[in-house]
């Protein structure tokens, strides 16, 4: 199964991304029904509900755009995996450069959340990559580990369970650039060979994210092992959407 997911950030408000899923409700019902593509909606927190009950009967599934580290308590203003899980959330994105950059989320969070997420049967898909200063397969391999690692330690333990990881090197977020494909080949052969090491029993699926668009889809649907693919500005357009599942 090949993963599209849309990551719509905050771009739209309460009442647009309801009249924009209204709009195209035909085209992602179509989306929802072509073989082996999956397509996951992240919109923010105050809309999955009402997400979820558009695309009720339809294999759509939703994801959150975050959600806290800590199982419930004294933490104003987040959102705690077991009410993601009843908003019907089955995947959500966590560390998100942009969650790490603005929201000053560490490693240690983000790590926390990955096992809030897992004890609430949500796929966890882990966002990781490398600045621009730390562009170069041996640079951003050290880079990469250090998010790695403390999630990988964090779930080790808990059996077989199912883990996106999504390789967005933050210089292609955004700004129209990806990198060669080779490049990012070697960062999934990276990524796996740690996952084997410290998690062995964890199900990977890798995606790549950051500028795919129309144009670039169908080099960037050739990456070997890639699970699926990470979708932001391009998501805000159906019409584009719609040709990246399908090319
Ligand atoms: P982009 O965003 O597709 O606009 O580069 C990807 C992301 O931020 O996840």
């Amino acid at each position: 199964m090949f993963l599209y997911i849309i990551n719509w950030k905050m771009y739209f408000s309460f009442r647009t991304i309801g009249q924009f899923c209204q709009e195209n409700y035909h085209g992602f019902i179509g989306l929802s029904k072509l073989e082996n593509k999956k397509i996951i909606l992240c919109p923010s927190h105050t809309v999955l509900i009402a997400i979820s009950a558009i695309f009720e009967d339809f294999e759509l599934e939703i994801g959150a755009q975050n959600c806290s580290a800590y199982m419930s308590g004294p933490y104003t203003g987040q959102v705690s995996a077991i009410s993601l899980a009843q908003m019907d959330c089955t995947y959500c994105i966590i560390g998100h450069s942009e969650v790490r950059e603005y929201f000053l989320e560490s490693d240690q969070d983000i790590s926390e959340k990955a096992l809030r997420l897992l004890e609430n049967k949500i796929v966890p898909i882990l966002c990781i990559g490398e600045n621009k200063e730390n562009y170069g397969v041996e640079t951003a391999k050290k880079f990469l580990f250090a998010q790695l690692e403390p999630v990988f330690k964090k779930i080790k333990d808990l059996g077989r369970i199912r883990l996106c990881i999504a390789y967005e090197p933050i210089w292609a977020i955004g700004t129209g650039v990806t990198p060669k494909n080779e490049y990012i080949e070697k960062i999934f052969e990276y990524i796996i060979e740690v996952s084997e090491k410290i998690c062995p029993n964890t199900e990977i699926t890798l995606l790549y994210g950051g500028s795919v668009n129309e144009n670039n889809v169908k080099k960037m649907k050739s990456i070997r092992d890639l699970g699926g693919l990470l979708i932001g500005g391009a998501s805000l357009d159906f019409k584009k959407f719609e040709k990246i599942v399908q090319l």
